[in-house]
């Protein structure tokens, strides 16, 4: 291959290599097809493969659990087999390389973006990143690992500066990066869009060519994240391989002049064009010449891989024993996400899913229906929900909707994100105008809530009557990745039965960063008091009452931060009311992370099921069932109050922003080790989830005879399946180093292992340690450290929860270079 990369790069004429160094659209790199070069296609990325397209709609795909989903599931194999099953997916996508995975760190508990994400913690990050990567580029499709550093909320962050210190940087927001190059080499990373200490990260020379290619000897290409690069000579010299999407802005013709002009060199040009043609050769881009097709590939074996993943992410978090269901007694089936299936977040890592299981579609498949009652109790949408129904559009090559329409055209629902080309091609895709009709029949009468936002202007119409407007009174919101308005909200009486004429007007924006054209619109019905006194009564009817509650992609989503961990709408109400009526309450939570639950002491059960992907209803019903045993634990510490997370005054300050700037303040101390220092007990903590079965740890034994010498140290020990059920543990090992010259977490996970057990069966496990378990990074000195004295290693079921102690020394000091 390097005889190739190096013919092409003396074929290649200088405008050539440039057109390699940025994308042609927004999914693809350009082929050169003098030179048979074929065309790279990327696809987001990270819980399914989305394809080509726009983010909404499109060609459908698997929809796999989220980030946080797999972080729970603490299971690297786990990890590798769902890697493998989305390079069949971006196969099917026709595409080369999947944007994924995503591994910015759990920081502050209301980043919108951490249901993508692994965890709070850089070792569980890591070890799941290399199994996905694995996965994927064992089957020849690359790996994008994102976002290349400290995209830790979502608040102003294609300006914001993210300020982190060096030690943090190395301990912990590095290190999910730092694996994937160094033990699954991964070909792909992208740079983030903030920037870090004042400089953007897709310029930023010490972390593209210092750490990531010096230090860690990484060969692969840094692409930057959608419209994240932002000059011409400075990204190709920090070492930003290719600038994404396309039509290039900043490359092209200014890359070649500034070629020309000496301010980038030939070689460093054809270092960049080198990276690019090594992946191409890698995930064999270079030679596919097969024209663009993508297609939806519905397989079974996908279907039964993320039911079985679901059900291993879910996390157990309290049980009076109602959990397993047993008996035949009725079951209340109650809230807002009993009937509507919460299958992933919102942003780029959408996707068209070939189907949604809802929770009551799997117990009424597992139960049978008549055993069921069904109770909406309130709702829990950030935005009214989505008008649905086959809407005509007509497209204006005007801001004005004046004249002829120039296309005309249809939609499944009243939503759009347009990219790339507009009513095929017929208008400016960034000064356009489209009026959009159709019909809306009510279920019910009553006065109805109307709601539209747009990443542009939009008006919504019913019967004829302006009823939300969204145009004259535009203000920019927190809506299309902070493009768009916040939703505004109007009022209208309709009538059941009777279908209402709706026309929404909408019209492009001049944007600033993204360009982009989108608009949703939307009409919902309120819940009053009768609709939780109905849950009430569906309770006090059932044996059991099973509330599902949570958010949903419009809160958990890419583009925005949650404003503070309390169940929205009248959620904590229902559950209240619900549990009041019925002892056995069970509360299915389904959210990217942790919320307040001020009744948790009044109800029998709660799982988490976060957002597991398609089969969310049956691998939830798994789990209440007890065909499956709840696998997961918990990838992020659960504090009692937002106001307990180390990153809330941070939080609170940057609304609306602190000069912008987000100051990682608390340093090293992120997640548990956080709570640890000051010695605060939170709701639950990292690692914790309970099992149908029980579990002992037994027979821990060292072997520490090389820690001297080069710092290594291997434990092995007994876990032992002490209950009447299968199931599954974590098995979990800390490190504490006793006393160090700077402060140290009181402990930090450095190794784990997933181990499933038969009734009454034991397993060995064992676990090794390097010496970076042990060590910590000097800042001043640029060198790792393990210190001479006393270690502990702590080993059991959680963070809180370590029964097996062992205590090691050493003598000398040991120094690691970078
Ligand atoms: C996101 C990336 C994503 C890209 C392409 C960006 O807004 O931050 O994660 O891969 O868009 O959709």
């Amino acid at each position: 291959m390097s005889n190739r990369i190096d013919q092409l790069l003396s074929a290649l004429t200088l405008e050539e290599k440039v057109a390699l160094l940025s994308g042609e659209d927004f999914w693809s790199v350009p082929a050169i097809e003098r030179l048979g070069i074929g065309k790279l296609r990327v696809t987001d990325g990270p819980n399914g493969a989305r394809g080509g397209g726009s983010l909404i709609g499109g060609v459908k795909s698997a929809s796999f659990p989220v980030g946080i989903a797999i972080g729970a599931t603490w299971n690297v194999e786990l990890a590798e087999q769902i890697g493998a099953a989305l390079a069949d997916e971006v196969k099917s996508k026709n595409a080369h390389m999947l944007l994924a995975p995503t591994v910015n760190i759990h920081r502050s508990v209301t980043n919108g973006r951490n249901f993508e994400c692994y965890s709070e913690d850089p070792i569980l990050s890591a070890e799941l990143a290399v199994g996905y990567i694995n996965g994927l580029q064992g089957q020849g499709v690359g790996a994008t690992i994102k976002h290349f550093v400290g995209n830790e909320s979502e608040i102003e962050r294609t300006t914001m500066s993210s300020e982190i210190s060096e030690r943090a940087l190395r301990e912990i927001y590095l290190v999910p990066f730092e694996w994937a190059v160094k033990k699954a080499s991964t070909w792909g990373v992208m740079s983030s869009y903030n920037r870090l200490n004042g400089t953007y990260t897709s310029e930023h020379n010490w972390l593209l060519s210092t750490v990531l290619r010096q230090e860690w000897g990484y060969d692969g290409i840094v692409m930057s994240d959608w419209f994240g690069s932002h000059s011409t000579a400075p990204t190709v010299n920090a070492g930003l391989d290719l600038e994404m999407p396309g039509p290039t802005r900043d490359r092209g013709q200014k890359l070649v002049d500034a070629v020309r002009a000496g301010e980038v060199a030939t070689d460093v040009l054809d270092k960049r064009v080198g990276a690019m043609l090594r992946l191409m050769g890698r995930v064999g881009s270079l030679d596919d010449h097969r024209p663009f097709q993508e297609h939806a590939e519905n397989r079974p074996e996908h279907r039964a891989l993320i039911r079985r993943a679901g059900a291993e992410g879910t996390v157990l978090l309290a049980n009076n024993g109602v959990l397993p269901l047993s008996g035949a007694g009725k079951v209340a089936v109650i809230g807002p996400n009993a009937k509507m299936a919460q299958i992933m977040g919102g942003g780029s890592a959408q996707l068209n899913a070939h189907y949604r299981i809802s929770p009551w579609e799997g117990l009424s498949a597992a139960l049978g229906a008549d055993r069921l009652s069904y109770v909406a109790g309130c709702t829990n949408h950030r935005f009214e929900p989505v008008l649905r129904g086959t809407f005509s559009v007509q497209y204006f090559d005007n801001h004005s909707l004046s004249g002829q329409p120039v296309h005309t055209g249809t939609m499944d629902d009243a939503q759009a994100f347009w990219i790339g080309a507009v009513a095929e091609g017929k208008v400016d895709p960034l000064h356009f105008s489209a009026r959009i009709s159709g019909t809306f029949t009510p279920e019910q009468s009553g006065e109805h809530r109307v709601g539209v936002y747009a990443a542009g202007f939009a008006k919504v119409f019913v019967d004829g009557r302006l009823v939300a407007d969204a145009w004259t009174n535009w203000t920019k919101g927190r809506t299309f990745f902070e493009e768009g308005c916040d939703e505004v909200v109007g009022t209208v009486v309709l009538e059941a039965g009777r279908a209402h004429d709706i026309v929404i007007e909408f019209a492009t924006k001049d944007f600033a960063t993204l360009g982009l054209a989108a608009f949703a619109a939307g009409i919902g019905l309120p819940l009053g008091d009768e609709a939780i006194e109905a849950a009430v009564q569906a309770a006090r009817d059932a044996e059991t009452a099973i509330v599902f509650v949570g958010r949903n992609g419009e809160w958990d989503t890419e583009g925005s931060d949650l404003q503070g961990i309390v169940l929205p709408g009248r959620q904590n109400e229902l559950v209240k009311a619900v549990a009041a009526a019925n002892p056995r309450t069970v509360v299915v939570l389904q959210t990217g992370g942790p919320v307040e639950m001020p009744w948790v002491a009044d109800v029998a059960a709660v799982l988490q099921a976060w957002y597991p992907g398609q089969e969310a209803g049956n691998a939830i019903a798994d789990v209440l069932t007890g065909a499956a045993d709840p696998g997961g634990r918990l990838p992020q510490t659960f504090p009692v109050r937002w106001a307990d997370n180390p990153a809330h005054s941070q939080d609170r300050e940057i609304y609306p922003g602190l000069e912008g700037k987000v100051r990682y303040e608390e340093g090293i101390f992120v997640g548990y080790r956080h709570y640890d220092r000051i010695g605060m007990t939170p709701l639950y903590p990292f690692g914790y989830g309970l099992s149908y079965t029980s579990f002992a740890l037994s027979g821990l034994t060292v072997d520490d005879t090389r820690f001297e010498a080069d710092g290594t140290v291997s434990v092995s020990f007994t876990v032992t399946n002490t209950g009447v059920r299968p199931g599954s543990t974590v098995v979990q090992l800390y490190v504490r180093d006793e006393k160090s010259t700077e402060p140290r977490p009181a402990k930090e996970l450095k190794a784990f292992s997933k181990v499933a057990l038969a009734p009454g069966q034991s397993n060995t496990v064992n676990l090794s340690l390097d010496a970076r378990a042990f060590a910590w990074y000097r800042e001043a000195a640029g060198h790792w450290l393990v210190e001479a004295g006393a270690f502990a290693l702590l080993i059991g079921q959680s963070s809180l929860d370590l029964p097996l102690r062992a205590d090691l020394t050493r003598s000398t000091t040991l120094m690691l270079p970078v």
